[in-house]
């Protein structure tokens, strides 16, 4: 089976097509048509969905809606074990580069559903609206709405399972930029979302930019088979609100000085922990960004290592299992072993 990963995945995959020779390169890499609207095909046969509660014995699944008019929805991870009560909640973002994907990609869903099971949590994996159909701010929006889906409770799982007092918020590459802008603006909302409570937010290998091109982009522009630094700038350039550049701070959250929202989180005390390793185009932009929030004040907490690529947190064993010590041992009281 064509095992979808991350889009960095399918690049690596597609390593044979020779980038600077093919200004539509982005479009045949992930196998995408530019309809006249603007907007994209995305080849079914590349992108395979799982349903839900197909997955491993770990965890059961359930897809509700989130908005009809938007067509946003959310899957349900409830652990596969007896007596479940109080469970922590992991609220979740997809990866994919903001234009493909799902949290229904079997790589995703397997993941989640391996992750309630070995975390004891119930998951709610957002299914945001993705790009350039709807451009940023959009996936945040949705993700918002998901915030407020939990804080409801009107759903028997999360009713009758969850704590929603013991909110993660969690996100991988895209899904990571996802997470950290829509918390951004959640932490304005402290009041208005209780009982939900957001106890921090984990960032696997967030995916960022900026015009300026960092040294691990440069570096590893040629030397990383598939994926070259045109299909990020095509990623941004699908993603960010239309008149804009990279160095919005939706993609560069150093920005002229960042969000001011980071001051309301230093104030709560969220953490943010990133992890990243540096096999991964992205690293240099990462540890900028654990800098950044650091001088800032915010209790940033950093996981970084050697070696990897990105990605590699959801697709190797044992890297999973470093990222549930590495959540775990950021939030002790919350997910206790
Ligand atoms: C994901 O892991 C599999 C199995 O370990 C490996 O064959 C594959 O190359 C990995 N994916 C990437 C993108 O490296
Ligand atoms: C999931 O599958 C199991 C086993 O087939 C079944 O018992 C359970 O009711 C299903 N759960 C949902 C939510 O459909
Ligand atoms: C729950 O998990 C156990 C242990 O992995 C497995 O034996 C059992 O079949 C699972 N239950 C369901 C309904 O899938
Ligand atoms: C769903 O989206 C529509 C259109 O943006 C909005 O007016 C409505 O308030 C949303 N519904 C919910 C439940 O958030
Ligand atoms: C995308 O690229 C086109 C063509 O170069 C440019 O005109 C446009 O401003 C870019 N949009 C964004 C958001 O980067
Ligand atoms: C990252 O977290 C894992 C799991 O807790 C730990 O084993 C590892 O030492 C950490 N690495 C770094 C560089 O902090």
């Amino acid at each position: 089976m064509f095992f979808l990963f991350t889009i960095f995945a399918l690049l690596i995959q597609a390593g044979d097509i020779d980038p600077n020779s093919l200004a539509d390169y982005p479009y045949k890499l992930m196998h995408l048509t530019k309809n006249p609207d603007g907007s994209l095909t995305r080849a079914k046969d590349f992108y395979p969905t799982n349903p839900p509660n197909n997955s491993i014995s770990h965890a059961f699944s359930r897809d509700v809606t989130l908005n009809k008019t938007k067509k946003t929805w959310i899957r349900l991870y409830l652990p596969n074990k007896s007596n479940l009560a109080n469970l922590p909640v992991i609220i979740f973002g997809h990866g994919g580069g903001f234009i493909i994907l799902s949290t229904a990609t079997p790589s995703f869903d397997l993941f989640l559903s391996k992750t309630a099971g070995k975390l004891n949590v119930l998951i709610v994996s957002v299914e945001y609206r993705l790009t350039p159909e709807n451009r940023l701010p959009a996936a945040y929006d949705d993700f918002l709405e998901a915030l407020q889906w939990v804080k409801k409770k009107n759903d028997d799982w999360v009713r009758k399972y969850a704590d929603v007092s013991k909110c993660i918020v969690m996100g991988e590459s895209s899904g990571a930029n996802v997470a950290y802008n829509a918390v951004l603006r959640a932490s304005l909302m402290v009041r208005e979302l209780r009982p939900l409570v957001i106890r921090g937010l984990v960032l696997v290998q967030p995916f960022i930019g900026g015009v300026l091109r960092t040294g691990s982009e440069l570096r590893k522009a040629a030397n990383t088979p598939g994926l070259p630094l045109v299909v990020m700038d095509f990623l941004w350039n699908q993603s960010l609100p239309l008149g804009t550049n990279r160095d919005h701070l939706y993609c560069n959250p150093l920005i002229r000085g960042g969000s001011r929202n980071l001051d309301k989180i230093k104030r709560l005390g969220w953490p943010i922990t990133i992890m990243g390793c540096n096999g991964d185009i992205l690293i240099d932009r990462q540890l900028m960004m654990f800098d950044f929030l650091k001088q800032q004040g915010v209790n940033v907490i950093g996981n970084f290592s050697i070696g990897g690529y990105h990605g590699v947190f959801l697709n190797e064993t044992a890297e999973i299992e470093k990222l549930y010590g590495f959540t775990r041992s950021v939030f002790p009281s919350i997910l206790p072993y």
